[in-house]
């Protein structure tokens, strides 16, 4: 009998094929297949269901939680401030880091620059480069200044030569850049696949887990803006961090959206300068565009994902649009978008059917929490018609599908911000208004998107 030695999996709904398909034929989800490697020998796919298990394996000791020691996890700072505080303090023994981001936002940069911080603060370092040949490196780190590193470097993609060159020196942090790029022989994928990917993935993390050895993944991003490998590296990785950001900006985020050791949806704030990454040690005003006088289609909110609040500007261009008019929007959810624009033309009677709709997040900073929806509201009515907001104006606040308002959390700390940026007026949630007055800031509190759209007419 002809040994099988892979199967593909459908990722959507578990269904398997012994060919690779572009379709798959159980749920009809397209590019969902993925190779497995089927284990050698019969009956090995399947369990089989005896009377008892006490045959197949001993029982094993269970305790109660309260008996178990909480440790608290080792952590080095990487001495980069803003790293760290995406991180969660530091890097994590054992921890497995799944870096994504667009092609040349700044993976390879900010890496090797951790990377030699922590070389010199006594880590032994491993940088293996998949994408870059070792003098590419070398030609970088001499533009960051650090030239003199001793953070080693390996220029290999193939997954048991990697593995055996870290077994060998003993690293205490390893950077794998890119995942997309390791590949191993076992698989008869291409390198780059998702099979090859997450095996690849998979190794290194047990890797990581049996040696106490972190490990950094570089990630690259599809065109949909997803991680290649169908979310499953999130799955496995204990930290997620996403760059963010527009590759023409100087600026640029570094999210935290899953981490075992930490807070989710940290941000840490970067400037790319000619000598490479630079933390913005006080980021809160760098999503502002600066209009020399207030322009229709421009409102200002406080987001505060992570713990510090930062201003950002939305931007709205409402035109008339062909038969099947467009809505697009650029950092913020097109779903939310869609939703949005119902709500104002049934509770506020502010009709966008016949129009293009355009939304953007000014700076390419991705705003994901719903307090975004009184801005984005106000800057669609007043680019529709064609008037300014005053000068110093910011709103945040979540608004439902019956036209209510609903408070943002921590309401206070966005607005002391803004006051401190010199805004004066400001529609909020009924709920995040102050007890005590804001000094500088006169605050407009709304309970509905009618209320807010009057307020706004009146000032
Ligand atoms: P890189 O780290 O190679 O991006 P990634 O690994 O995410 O693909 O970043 C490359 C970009 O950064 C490139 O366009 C040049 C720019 N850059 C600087 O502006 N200053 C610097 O000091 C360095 C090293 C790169
Ligand atoms: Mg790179």
């Amino acid at each position: 009998m002809a040994k099988e030695k892979t199967t593909f999996t459908c990722t959507e709904c578990g269904g398997t094929s012994p060919r690779w398909l572009g379709k798959c034929s159980s749920c009809g989800a397209w590019n969902t297949l993925i190779e497995q490697v089927a284990e050698a020998g019969p009956g090995k796919n399947r369990l089989s269901t005896p009377q008892g298990y006490a045959g197949l394996a001993n029982a094993q000791p269970v305790l109660p939680l309260a008996a178990i020691e909480a440790q608290d996890v080792a952590r080095t700072p990487s001495g980069i401030d803003e790293l760290d505080r995406v991180l969660g303090g530091g890097i994590v023994e054992g921890g497995v880091v799944l870096i994504g981001g667009d092609p040349g936002i700044g993976k390879s940069t900010l890496l090797l620059q951790a990377m030699d911080a922590l070389q010199r603060a006594g880590l032994p370092t491993l940088y293996v480069t998949g994408e870059e040949s070792g003098a590419q490196v070398a030609l970088r780190s001499r533009r960051l200044g650090i030239d003199g590193s001793q953070v080693q470097l390996l220029a290999e993609i193939q997954l048991e030569k990697i593995l055996a060159t870290v077994e060998a020196t003993q690293p205490a942090v390893v950077v794998i850049d890119s995942i997309q790029t390791t590949y191993s022989d076992q698989l008869t994928s291409a390198p780059g696949s998702v099979a090859q990917v997450r095996e690849c993935a998979a190794h290194l993390t047990r890797m990581a887990k049996g040696t106490g050895i972190a490990v950094i993944l570089v990630g690259h991003v599809t065109k949909e803006g997803a991680l290649a490998g169908p979310r499953v590296l999130e799955h496995m990785v204990d930290t997620v961090l996403y760059f963010e950001g527009d590759t023409h900006s100087q600026f640029r985020l570094v999210r935290a959206i899953k981490n075992r050791f930490g807070a989710v949806n940290e941000i840490g704030v970067f400037a790319m300068t000619e000598k490479g990454l630079k933390g913005v040690s006080n980021p809160s005003a760098i999503f502002l565009s600066q209009h020399s006088e207030p322009v229709p289609g421009s409102c200002v909110m406080v987001t505060l994902e992570g713990t510090r609040p930062l201003l950002v500007e939305i931007q709205a261009l409402v035109d008339s649009g062909g038969p099947s008019p467009r809505r697009l929007s650029v950092g913020l959810d097109k779903d939310r978008l869609a939703m949005l624009l119902a709500v104002l033309h049934r509770h506020a009677g502010v009709a966008c059917m016949d129009q293009d709709v355009f939304v953007n997040a000014v700076g390419g900073v991705r705003i994901s929490e719903p307090a975004a929806d009184l801005a984005v509201m106000l800057s669609i009515t007043s680019s529709l018609r064609g008037k300014a907001l005053p000068r110093g104006f910011l709103a945040f606040g979540e608004v439902g599908l019956a036209g209510e308002v609903r408070p943002a959390p921590r309401g206070q700390e966005r607005l002391k911000e803004a006051a401190k940026l010199g805004f004066s007026v400001a529609v909020v949630p009924k709920a995040n208004a102050p007890k005590k007055p804001i000094e500088g800031l006169t605050i407009h509190a709304v309970e509905r998107v009618e209320e807010a759209m009057n307020v706004v007419r009146g000032l």
